[in-house]
């Protein structure tokens, strides 16, 4: 298959864009590089022996990503480019409606020029809001409390309508969980630019002696150790959901939105703790005040991955904290050459 990777340079990209060209895709990625570095495309390069086309495209640009989507001509598009950061997204909201919301819409009119009628979306956990109860099934009411949120849910909205409209059209909104971990080569990795907003890379940086203390977000949650409860995912897992996501639209019709989780939570403290045992280090950390809008639990109910795209998590906090840690260790400064 042809496949466009939006997005391929990030984190989630260049892990995925590993796994679709070892199942013997032809990938081109279209990427803006604006919280990316090519040197991970270049690493994607090295480690699957294959080579594939890179347009630094960016998708609010519509009449050069129709003429680019055109060229390319796809079979179906990975979705993964957009912004991603909560409290960015309080701040300037608009930015994150035109990157995320009018960036898709621009990708939807360029598949429609190209005639291609799937799409695999990168959607987030984050839809479900504060859950009414856990597991969260995909059937879970959607609502959302931030700009970001919003924009997942309205570019899901958008994919079910147009799902309605047209009925070749294939959508697979792909609700990711906690996507943690790097390739086993310590190649690739999470490289945040800046301070780290997620919990396991500020652990990681910690671990190296990048950042002092890990702040714990809160012990006073209805949870069993009072932290924070989440559903990590190993992102070699989450890459090989992409590959099962495209097979699938490949015989089905409409939207169909998947959770992508382990289906268990794991606690802040026990992740700090996990991560100490894979490294070796100590991890200082310190209990802090709850984030604001961070909510106590939250795990998936992943059957139906399981059952409809034959696709479930393999691998577990051992390996999510060994691989995040050789990939830390290996490069401390992530993709920046050491100084
Ligand atoms: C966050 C986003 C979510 C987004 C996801 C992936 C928020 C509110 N949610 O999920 O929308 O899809 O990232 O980008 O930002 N924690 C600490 N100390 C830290 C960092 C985090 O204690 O320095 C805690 C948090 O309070 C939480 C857990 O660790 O209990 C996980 O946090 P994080 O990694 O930021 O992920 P989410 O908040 O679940």
């Amino acid at each position: 298959m042809r496949v466009l990777i939006t997005g391929g340079a990030g984190y989630l990209g260049t892990h995925t864009l590993l796994q679709v060209l070892a199942a013997g895709h032809e990938v081109c990625v279209f990427d803006n590089l604006s919280n990316s570095s090519p040197e991970g495309m270049e690493r994607v390069k090295a480690l699957s022996n294959r080579t594939f086309e890179f347009r630094n495209t960016d998708l609010r640009d519509r009449e050069s990503l129709i003429e680019r989507t055109k060229d390319f001509a796809p079979d179906a598009v990975i979705h993964f480019a957009g912004l991603k950061a909560v409290g960015e997204s309080v701040e300037k909201p608009l930015e994150y409606y035109e990157n995320n919301v009018q960036g898709t819409i621009n990708l939807l009119y360029a598949m429609e020029a190209a005639n291609c009628q799937n799409i695999v979306f990168s959607s987030s956990a984050t839809v479900y809001g504060d859950p009414d109860f856990l597991p969260i099934t995909e059937d879970h009411p959607l609502r959302s409390t931030n700009p970001y949120g919003r924009s997942k849910l309205h570019i899901e909205e958008m994919l079910r309508d147009l799902a309605a409209s047209k009925p070749e059209f294939t959508a697979a909104i792909l609700r990711y969980f906690n996507p943690v971990g790097a390739h086993k080569s310590g190649q690739i990795g999470e490289d945040p630019m800046g301070i780290p907003n997620n919990l396991m890379p500020m652990i990681a940086q910690v671990a190296v002696g990048r950042r002092e203390v890990v702040k714990v977000f809160g012990n006073d949650y209805d949870t069993p150790d009072g932290t924070g409860v989440r559903d990590y995912i190993h992102v070699n897992d989450l890459a090989r959901a992409h590959v099962a996501a495209l097979d699938w639209t490949q015989d089905h019709k409409g939207a169909r939105a998947f959770n992508l989780g382990v289906g268990q939570g794991v606690s802040v403290l026990e992740m700090i703790e996990a991560f100490a045992k894979a490294s070796g280090r100590d991890i200082p950390f310190e209990i802090a005040a709850r984030r604001a809008g961070d909510i106590a639990s939250c795990y998936a109910d992943p059957t139906r991955a399981r059952a409809e795209l034959g696709w479930s998590a393999e691998l577990g906090l051992d390996e999510m904290c060994a691989s995040s840690w050789n990939w830390q260790d290996s490069n401390p400064r992530g993709y920046e050459p050491d100084a």
